[in-house]
């Protein structure tokens, strides 16, 4: 099937047709960006995983490769469709491509297990005849064991592998010599009991000047949690990765099983699958299913010493047609309908004054509206409460809801919102990176209006930069 319908995304990510999951082997070789995902060709639903693959030269169009891996288990589909090249990551081993990922069978002992394979060209991959490289968990009784994230540190491979045990989700850590050879260190962090009972995706990498890691994780039965990140130490003599601070990686329903790798500029650049297992996927029924985020680049505050995630500045290159408006003030209980920004692919940068608010004021802006009103997505920030909101109840079909996340305005009262609007997508970075929300709305076409808005009291708007954004593809 060929994908097509009103919800394909102009400027992310997505399979050309058939299903994606989570973002694999992210990594910048022989100076291009690649990336692979869990991808079933043949359908727009989860099936026998593959490796999709495609690559860019500038993190913003992207060139779509053949199939990376496919499963080859001799197995029988018609039991079950849990076999195949689950998640992992790829490392530069001396200019041959590698990817470690999870060979999983259902129903084989263990279910899971740790492979590799290899190109030269960066195309076609062959998987090791001595795969597995780790046949099994290092104790019984576990709950899952897979997506290796495989990095180098000090001229020695480390491997950091997803498990449960005893209702705690577990970041298990190896290492290696030549990616071959495996050898168990321990647990290197485990949920204090709040962060579900097996970790996904575990990513452990340094950040900042210091000694800072930090953890990603993709925490199984979390409640509405999806992803965390946890900062600390890591010790590679005892492999004790030692945390001291943990926050949800991203506000919004649609983000899960992030990954990040090191550029050749020395940033670390996370992207994360813009969906979440068991959701309404209404692109389905055009034939394809998933996308990327917008690459995001990672830094601690020197404030604060969390994470900051911004949209890679690559990403300015979109920037078409602009538009600006400055001083508004907002009435209260008022929408202010903005006619000349419109679009399904727009950028916006709103800054409000908060300072200049009534104290109870709630406002913001609403997105993709239709002509009638009936139908926006409203993201909106609470003044006494200090909440920042999107709502997704008027946003079409798919799901609905709101998500919220606390927010302070920043120390001179302005609260800075950067959204990016794809035709089923939107990502909003609030306080310079300070919070993220990505959510996926499935509108009708012709929704295109932006309105601001203020209620209970009224609002500044200090500055809204508006622009149409374009990609060469
Ligand atoms: C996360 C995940 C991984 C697994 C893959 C299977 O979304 O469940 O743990 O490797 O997807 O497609």
């Amino acid at each position: 099937a060929v994908a097509e319908g009103n919800y394909r995304l102009y400027y992310h990510l997505m399979p050309p047709a058939g299903w994606m999951n989570d973002p694999n082997g992210l990594i910048y070789f022989n100076h291009e960006y690649h990336v692979f995902y869990q991808h079933y060709p043949y359908a727009s639903k989860w099936g026998p995983m593959h490796w999709g693959h495609a690559k860019s030269k500038d993190l913003v169009n992207w060139e779509h490769l053949p199939v990376a891996l496919a499963p080859s288990e001799n197995y029988d589909a018609g039991e079950s469709e849990g076999y195949g090249c689950w998640s992992g990551s790829a490392v530069d081993n001396n200019g041959v491509l590698t990817l470690i990922y999870t060979g999983h069978v259902d129903g084989r002992t263990p279910t899971e297990v740790q492979c590799i394979a290899t190109s030269t060209d960066g195309v076609t991959f062959n998987k090791a005849a001595y795969n597995p490289v780790i046949s099994d968990a290092p104790e019984e009784g576990g709950f899952g064991f897979r997506d290796p994230k495989v990095w180098q540190h000090d001229g020695i491979w480390y491997m950091v592998i997803g498990y449960g045990k005893d209702g705690l989700g577990k970041a298990l850590l190896y290492k290696s010599s030549d990616l071959r050879d495996w050898s168990y260190i321990g647990v290197a962090a485990e949920s204090d009991g709040t962060m579900g009972d097996m970790w996904e995706c575990p990513d452990l990498f340094p950040l900042g000047n210091g000694d800072d890691h930090v953890l990603v994780i993709s925490p199984m039965n979390m409640g509405t949690t999806k992803t965390m990140y946890l900062i600390g130490r890591l010790s590679y003599e005892t492999g004790i990765f030692d945390y001291r601070y943990s926050e949800r990686l991203d506000y919004g329903f649609d983000f899960y099983a992030p990954q990040t790798f090191v550029d050749g500029q020395g940033r670390r650049i996370l992207i994360g699958w813009m969906n979440i297992w068991g959701a309404q996927m209404p692109e389905q029924e055009h034939g394809w299913m998933g996308a990327f985020t917008l690459p995001r680049e990672l830094s601690l505050s020197d404030d604060d010493g969390t994470l900051r995630i911004l949209p890679v500045e690559e990403l300015r290159a979109m920037r078409g047609t602009h538009h600006r408006v400055s001083n508004l003030s907002i009435c209260a209980d008022t929408e202010v309908p903005l006619p000349e920004i419109h679009g399904d692919a727009l950028e916006l940068i709103a800054i409000f004054n908060t300072n200049q608010s009534a104290g109870d004021a709630e406002f913001g802006l609403l997105l993709r509206c239709s002509e009638d009103g009936s139908e926006y997505t409203e993201v909106s920030f609470s003044a006494v409460d200090r909440k920042l909101s999107v709502d997704r109840n008027h946003s079409g079909v798919g799901e609905a809801g709101v998500c919220e996340v606390d927010l302070n305005p920043l120390e001179d009262g302005r609260i800075k919102l950067q959204i990016f609007i794809d035709r089923s997508s939107i990502e909003l970075f609030a306080n310079n990176g300070l919070k993220t929300v990505t959510n996926r709305i499935y509108p009708k076409p012709d929704c295109l209006g932006i309105k601001l808005f203020a209620r209970n009291g009224e609002v500044s708007l200090e500055s809204l930069d508006a622009w149409k954004l374009t990609t060469e593809g």
